[in-house]
C-alpha cells in the first residue's frame, strides 16, 4: 500500500499492462500536439478536467438525482454533481440545470422528449444552411420523429432569414422554435426568435453548443435570458469534457430531468459529471472572460486572413468563434482542401456552404475555428499567419513541407498542454 491518498490514472501502469492501447493515448497527444488543430468544435481540456475524467468517479451507478438515487453509495457522487449543477446555474444566470445528458444529442433528444410528442411540429434551422443533425435531419431521430419545417438563411446576406422564420411559424405553429446552428458565424437574435414563439405560442429551444463557451465568458449576449430551454455540449469553446447539458426555467425543470431520466438515458457518466463541474469552475474564473474574448478576436483574425487570399468568409466575417469559408473562387473542394491541410499539419474539416452546388461529401467549403489556438496562447497575429498558411495549402499541395515547418515553428513557441489554463 503506498501512502498517496489519491488513486488516479497511472500512464505507466497501462504502459505495461497494455502496450497497444497505450500507444494509442501516446500517438493521439502527438497527433494533437503536432499540428494547428482548427475543428471549430473542439478544444482542449484542462489538465485539472482530465484529473477528474481519470477518476474513480466512472465506477459509480448513480441513476437518479442527488439525493434521489436509485443506488446505494451516491453521497460522495451527490457532491460532485450538486457542485457542477450549483455553477452551471451560476455561470448562466439558470433557474434550473441538469448536468447528466451524455452529449449534444443527447440533451436535444431530452429536450424534444420534455416539450414534444411524436408527431409534433418543430421550426429549426436546415442542416445545409448550418443547423445540426438533431435540428430534423432524415436520417436522425429528430426527423424521423417530429415533422420538422426547415428556415434557412437568405442567399443575399447569408444571415438567418428572421421573416422566413415569423411566415413558417405562422403558417405551420409548431409547438417548438429551435434557433442554433453547428456552422453559423454570425450572432443568433434570440429576442427576435422569442417575440416569434411567443406570438405562435411555442417553445423556445436554443441549442447553444457550439456558443456556450462565449457566453460563459460574457463575449457574446446570452440565450439563456430568452429561450425556455438551452441545451449545450461542454467540450467546445467551454473547453470542458465531451458531454451535454441542459439549463431551462424553473418551470420546466422537472420535465426535463424526469426526460433525461428516466426517459432519454440510464446512470449519469459521475466521472464526466465531475469533470463538468470542473470545467465550469474554470469558465467562472476573471481569465474565462479574457479567453473567450480572445477566441473571437482570433476567428476575426483568421477570417481576414483567409479573406485577403481571396477565400471568401460567408456572410462576410465572423462574431463568434469560427468561420465558413467559400472556396469556390479557389477551384478547390473542401474535401480536397481538408486533404491538402492535414498533409501540411493543419486540422480542419470540409462543410457545406448555404446553397452549396456540391454534395456533403465534397462541399464547396471549409469550417475553422479558434478554441484549441487561442487555448495554446496564439495572438490574433499568429492566428491570422495560420490563416495565410491554409491559403498556400488550399491552393498548392506542392508547398504542405514548407507550411508544415511554419506550423511547427508556431507550435514550439504555443504547444498545446503547456501553457497556462
Ligand atoms: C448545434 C449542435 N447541437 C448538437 C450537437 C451534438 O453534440 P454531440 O456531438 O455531443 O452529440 C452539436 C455538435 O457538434 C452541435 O453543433
Amino acid at each position: 500500500m503506498g501512502t498517496e491518498p489519491y488513486y488516479g490514472p497511472d500512464f505507466g501502469l497501462l504502459r505495461r499492462q497494455d502496450p497497444e492501447l497505450a500507444q494509442v493515448l501516446l500517438d493521439e497527444l502527438d497527433r494533437e500536439r503536432g499540428g494547428v488543430q482548427l475543428i471549430a468544435s473542439e478544444n482542449f481540456a484542462s489538465p485539472a478536467v482530465l484529473a477528474a475524467l481519470g477518476s474513480a468517479l466512472t465506477n459509480k451507478y448513480a441513476e437518479g438525482y442527488p439525493g434521489r438515487r436509485y443506488y446505494g453509495g451516491c453521497e460522495v457522487v451527490d457532491r460532485a454533481e450538486r457542485l457542477a449543477v450549483a455553477r452551471a446555474r451560476e455561470l448562466f444566470g439558470a433557474e434550473h440545470a441538469n448536468v447528466q445528458p451524455h452529449s449534444g444529442a443527447s440533451a436535444n433528444l431530452a429536450a424534444y422528449a420534455a416539450l414534444l410528442q411524436p408527431g409534433d411540429t418543430m421550426l429549426a434551422m436546415a442542416l445545409p444552411h448550418g443547423g445540426h443533425l438533431t435540428h430534423g435531419s432524415k436520417v436522425n431521430f429528430s426527423g424521423r420523429w417530429f415533422d420538422v419545417v426547415p428556415y434557412g438563411v437568405r442567399r443575399d446576406t447569408e444571415l438567418i432569414d428572421l421573416d422566413e422564420v415569423r411566415d413558417l411559424a405562422l403558417r405551420h405553429r409548431p409547438k417548438l422554435i429551435v434557433c442554433g446552428a453547428t456552422a453559423y458565424p454570425r450572432l443568433i437574435d434570440y429576442a427576435v426568435f422569442r417575440g416569434i414563439a411567443d406570438e405562435v405560442g411555442a417553445w423556445l429551444l436554443a441549442d447553444a453548443a457550439h456558443p456556450i463557451g462565449l457566453m460563459a465568458g460574457g463575449a457574446i449576449p446570452s440565450a439563456v435570458p430568452y429561450a425556455d430551454v438551452v441545451t449545450f455540449t461542454t467540450h467546445k469553446a467551454l473547453r470542458g469534457p465531451r458531454g451535454g447539458a441542459i439549463v431551462c426555467t424553473a418551470e420546466l425543470a422537472g420535465r426535463i430531468d424526469r426526460a433525461v431520466f428516466p426517459f432519454v438515458q440510464g446512470g449519469p457518466l459521475m466521472h464526466v459529471v465531475a469533470a463538468k463541474a470542473v470545467a465550469f469552475g474554470e469558465a467562472l474564473r476573471p481569465e474565462f472572460a479574457g479567453y473567450a474574448r480572445r477566441v473571437i478576436d482570433n476567428a476575426r483574425a483568421l477570417a481576414g486572413a483567409l479573406a485577403a487570399e481571396g477565400m471568401r468568409p460567408v456572410s462576410g466575417g465572423t462574431d463568434t468563434h469560427l468561420a465558413l469559408v467559400d472556396l469556390r473562387g479557389t477551384g478547390v473542394s473542401g474535401a480536397e482542401a481538408e486533404r491538402r491541410c492535414a498533409a501540411a499539419g493543419i486540422t480542419l474539416n470540409r462543410n457545406v456552404i448555404p446553397y452549396d452546388p456540391e454534395p456533403p461529401a465534397v462541399t464547396s467549403g471549409i469550417r475553422v475555428g479558434t478554441p484549441c489556438v487561442t487555448t495554446q496562447g496564439m495572438e490574433p497575429q499568429e492566428v491570422a499567419e495560420i490563416g495565410a498558411l491554409v491559403a498556400a495549402a488550399v491552393r498548392d499541395p506542392g508547398v504542405a513541407g514548407k507550411v508544415r515547418e511554419r506550423v511547427s515553428a508556431l507550435l514550439a513557441i504555443h504547444p498545446p498542454y503547456l501553457s497556462e489554463y
